[in-house]
């Protein structure tokens, strides 16, 4: 089961999402999701399945509005639009229709295919598939939905290193995209890669290594470049997490991070031409177990596990098994909090398809909590970074990153296909077995009896952004909750 659709209809479903999310009341009748636009006084209804879609206004009676009209009636509900609002809508319509155009026959690769299943892209994003404004022709031959590969770009260049890299002196990979941003061309051509689900960072299969460049392309919220503060952090990072993971892989066997082992750039182009070298998937994958991105599940691809599932309740159980505790355990014990959204985490299945193993990557995302003010202090100078949160906002952002923008959409997945299973009573089995394991942390006591967990705005940023305040999160209805209160 493909959950991909037409640029129309995607493109509806994304502001839908936001809308119900961020800024509608809303209400169900039999088959509809009624959205009513506070300021405006606008009713919406739209068709409710896994997605909402064919949304329709009511004007005395219903009728059908385009992805456009939809735009439109977003931007009278929130004010004046920021700059490019409408156009980068419009721009990630185009983007998902050249997608569409171009995409070739799917790899023999699973894990390949589930990393580069994402046509919709971020399902609660307004303008999820916009590349900056670059025309297709551009950036198709490298986009991960075409299931592209491409040769890496190799610079003969004066080059420095941080950590752990292993490449031939001399020699700077560089993303052949961003290469032809900055008018360079390539002096040599490097191994055959592929593309991941976050577009600028690749695979390469023979060395099993991950190279994550700097793309200057804005992607959802993001201009993906690698800035020298995230750079900076990478080496101290892994020297964290090495021991922290070593922990939490002996108390939860077959889980690992996907560790940024350094990065080398050239310094005339320090953060232009930086690249990352990140841990394979399979040195950490065990015999008989196919890694799969959890995105991609969600999304749907040829050979996804859940087509075939017979016991929606006991595979539910097994991924939440796999994915939440060890999450828990670097927060609780080691301070550590992980961007464990679901492009971010890989799942291992077995040959019956059920999770047996996690793997996590991404550095770049992940915040310290107070404990490891010396650290902090010393890599940031003394002066309060990013990278340091309180336990308050790095929950905030956990619940968000597991939860809202993991667990849910799987969820959706399994319930898509066996409509009623009440996945969240396994589900909150395994959150309450990690309370009772672990002294009742208050944090995970109340997110069990929470009404609410905290959701990114991601169209409201827009705005917010706009207006130079900082509102990011709203509340959104907790699954987790017990229903017995
Ligand atoms: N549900 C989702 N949540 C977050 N990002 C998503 C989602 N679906 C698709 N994406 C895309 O995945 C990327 C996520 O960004 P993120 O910062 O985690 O990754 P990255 O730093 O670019 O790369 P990597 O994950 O390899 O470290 C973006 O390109 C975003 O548009
Ligand atoms: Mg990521």
């Amino acid at each position: 089961m493909e959950a991909i659709s037409d640029p129309d209809r995607t493109t509806s479903t994304a502001l839908l999402n936001c809308l119900r999310r961020e800024v509608a009341e809303v209400s169900t009748t039999a088959g509809h999701l009624l959205l009513r636009l506070p300021h405006t006084g606008t009713l919406l209804r739209a068709r409710h399945g896994r997605w909402p879609e064919s949304p329709e206004l009511f004007t005395g009676t219903w009728h059908p509005v385009t992805w456009h009209e939809l735009a439109v009636l977003v931007v009278k509900e929130l004010g004046t639009a920021p700059v490019g609002f409408l156009d980068e809508i419009a721009a990630s319509h185009s983007a998902i229709a050249a997608i569409l155009a171009a995409r070739t026959t799917p790899p023999a690769d699973l894990y390949q295919r589930s990393e580069q299943a994402l046509v919709a892209g971020h399902r609660y994003h307004p303008a999820p598939k916009s590349r900056g404004s670059l025309p297709a022709t551009t950036w198709l031959p490298y986009a991960p939905e075409t299931h592209a590969s491409f040769p890496v770009s190799l610079l003969h260049t004066d080059v420095v290193d941080a950590g752990d890299i292993d490449l031939p002196p001399g020699t700077l990979p560089a993303h052949p995209l961003q290469l032809a941003l900055l008018g360079r061309t390539a002096d040599a051509e490097g191994p055959e890669v592929w593309p991941t689900s976050s577009v600028r960072t690749v695979y390469d299969p023979a060395a099993d290594l991950f190279y994550k460049f700097s793309l200057d392309i804005q992607i959802t919220n993001d201009v993906r470049r690698l800035w020298t503060y995230d750079l900076r952090w990478i080496p101290p990072l892994a020297q964290v997490l090495k021991p922290v993971f070593a922990d939490i892989a002996a108390t939860y066997p077959g889980t690992a991070f996907l560790l940024d082992r350094g990065y080398r750039t050239t310094p005339a182009a320090f953060e232009a031409l930086a690249v990352v070298l990140r841990d394979g998937i399979r040195r950490h994958t065990r015999p008989g177990v196919t890694p799969l991105l959890a995105a991609g599940l969600s999304e749907g691809f040829d050979g996804n596990p859940l087509d075939t599932l017979t016991d929606p309740l006991a595979w539910f159980r097994a991924y939440v098994s796999v994915v939440a505790p060890p999450v828990l355990h670097a927060f609780f014990a080691h301070g550590v909090v992980m961007e464990c959204h679901m492009q971010n985490v890989l799942v291992g299945v077995d040959a019956s398809g059920l999770p047996v193993q996690a793997f996590y990557r991404d550095h770049e995302g992940m915040r310290l909590l107070p404990r490891h003010t010396a650290l902090l202090s010393d890599v940031d100078g003394g002066v309060a970074g990013a990278r340091g949160v309180s336990e308050a906002k790095g929950w905030e952002r956990l619940q968000y990153c597991l939860v809202v923008n993991h667990l849910v959409e799987i969820a959706g997945a399994v319930q898509a296909r066996h409509p009623g299973a009440d996945v969240w009573g396994e589900a909150r089995a395994v959150f309450a077995a990690y309370a009772e394991e672990h002294g009742s942390p208050a944090l995970l006591m109340s997110l069990l009896e929470s009404p609410v967990v905290p959701a990114k705005a991601n169209l409201l940023l827009r705005w917010s952004r706009a207006e130079g305040t900082a509102s990011r999160y709203v509340d959104c209805p907790n699954p987790l909750r017990g229903t017995s209160s």
